[in-house]
Parts: C-alpha cells; structure tokens; sequence
C-alpha cells in the first residue's frame, strides 16, 4: 500500500481515482477535511475496498504511527497543507502549523516506522513531499524559468511556509538519510479545483452572473499545469525519481492572468451562452492587488523531461476546455461546495466508523 495525505483536496482527489484507475495497490489517506477537503469527490470510491480514509491529521503522531505501524505502506506522499496564499495573508497561523510543523511530524514519523524496516523493504520506502514553484519567489519578464538550482525566496506567508517544509524535507535525507523526493510544480487546473482559486473562481461567478475580479493589471503571470499531467509526474517520480533529489513539473503555459479570464469568458460564450444575451467578459472587475503580489512564476521542467521521460500532454487550449467542461457538467458539486453541504458528506458516511 501507499499512505498519502490531503487525498480530500484537488490534487490529491486527482491522483488518488488515476492511480485507483491505474493500480489494484491500495490507498491509505489521511486528511482532516479542512474547508478544502471534501469527500463528495471520492463518492465513487465509497465501495471500494482499496480506499482507506482516515479523517485525521497530519500533526497526529500517533494517528500516523498507528497507521505505519498497522498497514506498513512503501511510500507516503504528502500533498497535505493549507494550499491558498489569499488566506495565508489574512491568517498565516494554519500555515505554518499544516505545512512547517505538521511536515515536521509526519518526517518524525516517519523516520522513527522507516529505521525499524527490514533492509530490503527500507531501501525500496519512499517519502515523496509535494511542494511548489511559490518557493522560489518572483521573475521578472524575461528572466529564465525557475530550475532545481534557483535560490529560495519566498514572498508569502503560504509560500514561506512551504519553502520551509522543503528544507525539513532535504535535512531528513542529508541528517538522516531518510528517502525523500521533493517536486515544485507550478499552477495546477483541472476538476475539483476549489472555487477560490482563479480558474474555478472565474467559472463559477461568471456562471453566477456574478463579477469575475481580476486582481491588479491583470498582467501577472502563471505557467499553467493540468492536474492530470501533474499527477503522471509524481507517480512518475515517485517509480523513478534520484533519492534526495527535487523535480520542477510545468505546463509550459505562462499566461497572463487576464488572458487566463478571456479564454474562459470567451468558452463559455460558446459551451453556455448567457440567458441575456451578453458577453460574460462584460463581468470582469479590475480589484486592488493582491498584497506581495508575485509577477511572474515559469517552470523549467528539463530534469523531468531528460532524466524520467515525462513530458505534459495537455495544452493550455485542450486543458482548459475540459475544465471549464467539467465545471458545466457538476454544477451541483459547485452548489454543494458553496453551501457547505458536501460537508455533512463526512458525518453521514463515516460516522461510527473507527480505524
Ligand atoms: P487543497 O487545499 O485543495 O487540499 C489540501 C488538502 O489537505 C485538503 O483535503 C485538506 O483537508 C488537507 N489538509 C489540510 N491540512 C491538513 C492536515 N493538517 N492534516 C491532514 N490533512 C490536511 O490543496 P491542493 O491544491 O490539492 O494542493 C496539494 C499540495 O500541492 C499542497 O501541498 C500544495 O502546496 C501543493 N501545490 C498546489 C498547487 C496548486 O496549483 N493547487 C501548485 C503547487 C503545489
Ligand atoms: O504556483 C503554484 C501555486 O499556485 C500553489 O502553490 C498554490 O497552492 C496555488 O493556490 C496557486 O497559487 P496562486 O496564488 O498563483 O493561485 P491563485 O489561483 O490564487 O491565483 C492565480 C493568479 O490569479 C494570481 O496571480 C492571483 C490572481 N487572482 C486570483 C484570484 C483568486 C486574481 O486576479 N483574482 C482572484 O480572484
């Protein structure tokens, strides 16, 4: 089996039905449920006896030494964490418990399951942590794309956070040797993606008849990464990845944020025309920045590509059609995300359920 963590979240909900759709190798995940953590999106998986949820967290020790000590996994995969750098400007303090300590204690976990293994089992464990490009900090036009080598230099509250869980990550593999592989990826869209990130966000107000905010000039840029493609990356990493080594994962979609808005606008025009006749660009509301906001990320993918044979299949155009799709076919995933109902998901199928 494999533990993962944060397997509530979009790009844990991603990866976990691909790698149930790929693999009969049974899934353990441990997520809280926080806000961004909804079980709706694994209703799918209700019977199937390969999913193991455990709602828990990952600042449990002795929840997760409970769960190594009973289903020995060969990998863990961190994707847990507080995920949205608006909320770690208004209130970092979740922040840097989910992603600094609780990395901290999953690593301690970890070390302490990891020595008592069997020689030939310890060398073939793995503890994948998944991070981001936000580590690296700000480009400025035409600076090279962020590599492996590029210096840290967080800007946020959330991407401090994480640039700290990654130098925890590397001191368990140098200090103790530890098994680790790190991945920074940068801007993922897909399904499940909760509607307080841009691309969902968009979708959904605009749909709403609602403004669709576009923060500052509207002229910072992202490299936009499908989450399927983001997903076959770290399994890929994970099968084959250099122990102690970190691996940049990208679109190749920079875009300016304001593009990223016409292109939906101009999508649903086609796929949902509005009722009124209008064009949903007509809602777009330029709104005061985003406090720090960074200009510019872009991922240089080469050590991927050369070293794991992985390349992204998905271009921005193919992607965000499917998106804006998906959106349009689970309008009541949208509804029951907005009125918290997917919420009561938890108590009415897990409740009485013990470990
Ligand atoms: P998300 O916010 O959608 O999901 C996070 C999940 O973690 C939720 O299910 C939540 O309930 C769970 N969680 C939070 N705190 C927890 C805790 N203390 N214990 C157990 N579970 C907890 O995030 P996401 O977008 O799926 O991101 C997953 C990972 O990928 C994060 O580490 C994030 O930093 C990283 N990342 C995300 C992106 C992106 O574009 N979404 C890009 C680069 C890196
Ligand atoms: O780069 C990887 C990171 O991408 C991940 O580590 C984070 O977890 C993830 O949330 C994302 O961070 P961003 O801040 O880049 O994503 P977000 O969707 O919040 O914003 C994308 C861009 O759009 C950013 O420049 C801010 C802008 N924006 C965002 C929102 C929510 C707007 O203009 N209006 C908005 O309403």
């Amino acid at each position: 089996m494999i533990l993962i963590t944060g397997g509530a979240g979009f790009i844990g909900t991603n990866f976990l039905l691909d790698w149930l759709a790929q693999s009969d190798e049974g899934v353990i995940n441990l997520d809280v449920l926080t806000y961004a953590g909804n079980l709706e999106n694994l209703v799918s998986l209700k019977d199937d006896k390969r999913h193991i949820f455990v709602q828990g967290d990952i600042c449990d020790s002795i929840l997760v030494t409970k769960l190594l000590t009973k289903y020995q996994p060969r990998a863990i995969i961190n994707f847990a964490a507080e995920s949205h750098v608006d909320r770690s400007i208004q209130n970092p303090e979740g922040f840097i418990q989910t992603n600094i300590v609780g990395t901290f204690r999953l690593l301690e976990t970890t070390r302490a399951y990891w020595s008592t293994l069997e020689n030939k089992i310890k060398q073939k464990f793995r503890f994948l942590h998944i991070s981001t490009d936000e580590v690296y900090g700000s480009l400025a036009s035409g600076e090279e794309a962020f590599d492996e080598d590029h210096r840290y230099m967080p800007n946020s509250p959330y991407s401090a956070s994480k640039a700290a869980s990654d130098h925890l990550i590397r001191a368990y593999h140098h200090t103790y040797g530890l098994p680790v592989l790190t991945t920074n990826c940068s801007n993922n869209y897909g399904p499940y993606h909760f509607p307080e990130k841009l691309i969902p966000l968009i979708i959904v107000n605009a749909l709403a008849g609602k403004p669709l905010p576009v923060y500052g000039d509207g002229q910072q840029i992202r490299d936009w990464l499908y989450v399927k493609d983001h997903c076959a990356a770290i399994r890929q990493v994970l099968e084959a990845g250099t122990l102690g080594e970190t691996y940049n994962i990208g679109g190749r979609n920079e875009k300016p944020n304001i593009d990223i808005v016409h292109t939906i606008c101009a999508l649903l025009d086609a796929l949902y025309p509005r009722a009124n006749g209008k064009r949903y660009h007509e809602q777009i509301t330029f709104v005061t920045d985003r406090p720090g906001h960074d200009r510019r990320y872009a991922i240089n993918s080469k050590k991927i590509e050369c070293e794991l044979g992985w390349k992204p299949t998905e271009t921005f155009e193919t992607g965000i059609q499917k998106t804006v799709q998906w959106y349009l076919d689970n309008q009541s995933w949208v509804r029951n995300v907005q009125s918290g109902i997917y919420r009561k998901w938890i108590d009415k199928n897990y409740e009485g359920r013990t470990l």
